[in-house]
């Protein structure tokens, strides 16, 4: 958030019952790699359902700045690719709160002629750029940081390819490598310990171009053009997740998604929630670009939620959910032990600093640890005044942990939440029973 930007509150009264139906916006990974890879391409490509999101607003724009012509109506967005060829835009291209927008378009510009600068929100220029700057380098790449981190600067180079292990388990490292690769002279393989979300790879295949993958890595040939394409975005998963935790607090809550987004490298909250008791249903299972998209039908377990520990690769898989895992935690009966998560200290906050400190404004005791938390379970927690710090995750999160408490929350910062999901206190408002 910028400095001038007002904050605004919300209150969020308990709750006795989650019940209803929904359809979620576009999810925002796949709509980012949509709005760029869509700006590269040859024609018009047409998404429905895209991210209502700030975040994919800024991909959108920043393709825009690059020669891209969007349309934006209610029914649908329209990019008009470049066919593969940027225009370096004179002013700094705006990436606003998005550190996806910011790393995957380092890697599509790297390889293009001209100069770009890609700048952020305060948020966004903590966050460590050195991850993309890095391999990047190593394909040839000519980029400029600030002490590792934005404003990024790139001097359009011809790029190598290279067989690049990604140190961190990071999506928008790995598409920010397969996005230069695509353009670069020879084979780019990247390798991952963790196999992160797989939406580049599914894109780069959806617009035209060939992609090769085994269990533990991704290749791609430079050269490839890409092509327009139509496409519906599925329903947002992290999205969906806060909806999910909320009425797995509740015994007699039910809660039907259609067309959410069932990708396996995203859907690992489900595991979760049935390990700790929760019945999950899932139908109508579909393909639509690689990306699968189904109905989910969500009920609490009778007795309560139990308890479990995430670590590992599941920490990696789970990192975007675990800010409400861990406000949903003092309500089960064994609590959540949370290991492997640092990456969770250079998201748009240091979420388990913060996650932490809005447990203890509730009323629960929480251990903090440098790549995790333990939040002991069995626990009452009261209404408070939470700080989102500018975090939309941290301020939805905690407004599902508001369904459970005594008396109300008042949730600072509330605006945040539209950097992802606008429509969500709507929502939430929507299948709260009160
Ligand atoms: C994303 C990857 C993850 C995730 C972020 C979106 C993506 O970040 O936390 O919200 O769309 O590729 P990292 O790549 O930094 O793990």
């Amino acid at each position: 958030m910028s400095s001038t930007e007002v904050q605004t509150e919300r209150i969020v009264a308990p709750a006795r019952n989650i019940l209803g139906s929904l359809r979620l916006p576009g999810d925002k990974s796949i709509s980012h790699r949509y709005a760029l890879l869509g700006g590269l391409a040859a024609g018009k490509s047409r998404f429905t359902n895209f991210s209502s999101g700030a975040d994919c607003a800024s991909s959108l724009a920043c393709v825009e700045a690059l020669g891209a012509k969007v349309t934006r109506t209610a029914e649908a967005i329209e990019v008009e690719g470049v066919g593969g060829v940027f225009t370096p835009s004179s002013n700094p291209l705006d990436c606003g709160n998005s550190g996806s927008t910011m790393r995957m378009l380092a890697g599509l510009l790297a390889p293009q002629q001209g100069s770009f600068t890609l700048i952020g929100d305060a948020s966004l220029t903590r966050r460590p750029m050195e991850r993309v700057r890095k391999p990047l380098s190593q394909m040839g790449a000519e980029i400029e940081l600030t002490e590792g981190h934005a404003p990024v600067t790139i001097h359009g180079k011809a790029l190598k390819a290279m067989d690049y292990t990604t140190p961190v388990p990071s999506a928008q490292v790995k598409s920010a490598v397969l996005f230069a690769g695509l353009q670069a002279e020879g084979t780019t393989i990247v390798r991952e310990a963790v196999r992160t979300r797989d939406h580049s790879e599914l894109a780069l295949r959806a617009f035209g171009a060939q992609v090769e993958r085994t269990l533990e890595s991704v290749s791609i040939v430079g050269g490839q053009k890409l092509q327009a394409i139509e496409a519906a975005v599925p329903g947002d998963m992290s999205s969906a997740a806060f909806f999910l935790c909320a009425a797995a607090l509740f015994p007699q809550s039910n809660l039907i998604f259609d067309g959410l987004g069932m990708n396996p490298t995203r859907a690992t909250l489900l595991d979760v929630l049935t390990a700790l008791g929760a019945h999950i249903g899932v139908l109508n299972l579909e393909d639509k670009h690689g990306e699968l998209v189904g109905t989910v039908q969500v009920n609490a377990p009778a007795d309560g939620l139990t308890g479990t520990t995430i670590s590992g690769a599941l920490a990696a898989q789970l990192i975007d959910e675990l800010p409400v895992i861990s406000a949903i935690a003092p309500y089960t009966k064994n609590g959540i032990r949370i290991r492997d998560a640092k990456e969770l200290r250079v998201k748009e906050s240091d979420r388990i600093a913060l996650v932490a400190k809005n447990l203890r404004a509730m009323g629960a005791e929480v251990e903090e640890f440098e790549d995790g938390l333990d939040v002991p379970g069995g626990q009452k927690l009261r209404g408070a005044v939470i700080d989102a710090g500018g975090d939309h995750r941290i301020a939805m999160a905690f407004s599902v942990a508001a369904l459970r408490a005594e008396g109300e929350t008042v949730i600072r910062g509330a605006e945040s939440a539209a950097i992802s999901f606008p429509e969500f206190f709507d929502l939430l408002d929507r299948v709260a029973e009160r």
